[in-house]
């Protein structure tokens, strides 16, 4: 089977008519609509799709969208800005490109175009493990931020490597996901045959069986050499202690974990569950949120992702306390229906409706953004 099946079977439209279309697209939702339009069955089944019954993976959007904003009045919003400062670097807003495998399987250009719009939208990228393109290449096609993924499989040399590769890259980053000793159980992976096509492979971690294609079986079977059961806080003490560059751990939900992970030498927390694909149960990360804000007491910064889809739920995580965002799947949506455009339009949805949301709050930057947004004054 060719990697033709796996990209968009369309004609591209025109350059002229491409950028028309995707300013048409309002939201991240639109956008989603159109991908879906773009992708193989099986493709979008593997973006779109949660563990178990998607309980999470529904609850993680909606629980944003429950929190009120107390907004102020009769503040002077008419100089604004979204900037802030990432990982010693300037961002154009609190947002990051969650890491997600395997963009080839939503462009042709894969990881590389998904850099170049992060570069255009001024965002850093978080590359997957699990991506299609080799992390150099990747580093050569744009000038954004990167931060590395990283799964610890049986070989933690595997691991050693792609560390030292991320900073011999110049990366300003490592995010180790904790939340992965076996993967969910997805039902979508199963019912639409999840394979890796043939000329598409987890090429960061070629040597071990990396290139096998097997029909029908689900992520598990494909890549479960990728992580690893007996992964503990000792291995996470290993990873920090391998790299001066800052480790987050990503995959956090309780307040105890988020201490004992900045206790190993965790530089930072993410707290996610995995966009609902892990446990199914976890509780919503909107809801996760203010505890491991509480327990990390500003020692580390604190990112938060899973279901955010509105400037205004980007607003509530800042209000929350967590420093940035990371978004998984609308990078996907955007990467689909555009290439790099696509996910520089993406950003930019999210950028024009934090702008408006922080100048509709009476907030005329980031760190104006605080508590008392979310209680009655
Ligand atoms: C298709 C897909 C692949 C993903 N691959 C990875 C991965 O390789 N490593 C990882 O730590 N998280 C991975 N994630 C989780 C994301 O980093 C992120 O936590 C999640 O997508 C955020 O939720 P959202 O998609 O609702 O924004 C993946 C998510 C999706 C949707």
């Amino acid at each position: 089977m060719g990697l033709s099946e796996a990209v968009p079977q369309r004609k591209p439209p025109s350059t002229h008519d491409a950028a028309d279309d995707l300013r048409r697209l309002l939201s991240l939702d639109d956008m989603e609509s159109v991908a879906r339009t773009r992708l193989s069955e099986m493709a979008h089944a593997y973006f779109v799709g949660g563990a178990g019954d998607e309980r999470t993976l529904g609850q993680n959007r909606s629980a944003w969208a429950e929190i009120d904003i107390w907004h102020r009045v009769l503040v002077d919003v008419s100089k604004r800005s979204t900037a802030c400062t990432l990982f010693g670097r300037p961002s154009s807003m609190p947002i990051l490109a969650a890491p997600t495998a395997l963009h080839k399987l939503a462009h042709i250009e894969g990881e590389c175009a998904t850099a170049r719009g992060c570069e255009a939208a001024g965002v850093p990228m978080v590359i997957s493990s699990l991506a299609s393109t080799a992390i150099e290449e990747i580093a050569a096609a744009a000038r954004c931020p990167l931060l590395m993924q990283v799964y610890l499989g049986q070989d933690r040399a595997l691991g050693r490597d792609l560390i030292a590769r991320a900073e011999a890259a110049g990366f300003v980053g490592l995010q180790l996901t904790v939340d992965t000793p076996v993967w969910g159980l997805r039902h979508r992976e199963i019912t639409s045959g999840f394979h890796i096509p043939a000329g598409m492979d987890v090429v960061n971690l070629r040597g071990q069986d990396g290139g096998k294609s097997a029909q029908g079986v689900g992520i598990a079977q494909v890549l479960g050499w990728t992580i690893s059961p007996s992964v503990t806080w000792k291995d996470l003490e290993w990873a920090c202690g391998l790299t001066k560059l800052p480790v987050y751990a990503k995959g956090i939900c309780r307040a105890d974990d988020a201490r004992r992970a900045v206790d190993a030498g965790a530089r930072g927390i993410v707290v996610s569950n995995h966009g609902g694909r892990q446990l199914d149960g976890t509780p919503a990360t909107v809801r996760a949120l203010p505890g491991v804000v509480r327990a990390v007491d500003g020692r580390v910064p604190v990112l938060v992702d899973g279901g955010i889809r509105r400037g205004v739920d980007v607003l509530r995580a800042i209000a929350i306390g967590a420093t940035a965002v990371q978004v998984g799947r609308p990078v996907l949506w955007g990467l689909a229906c555009g290439g790099s455009a696509g996910v520089a339009r993406c950003f930019e949805i999210l950028r024009e409706e934090l702008d408006r949301a922080m100048a509709l709050a009476g907030c005329a930057d980031v760190a104006s953004i605080q508590a008392d947004l979310l209680q009655q004054g």
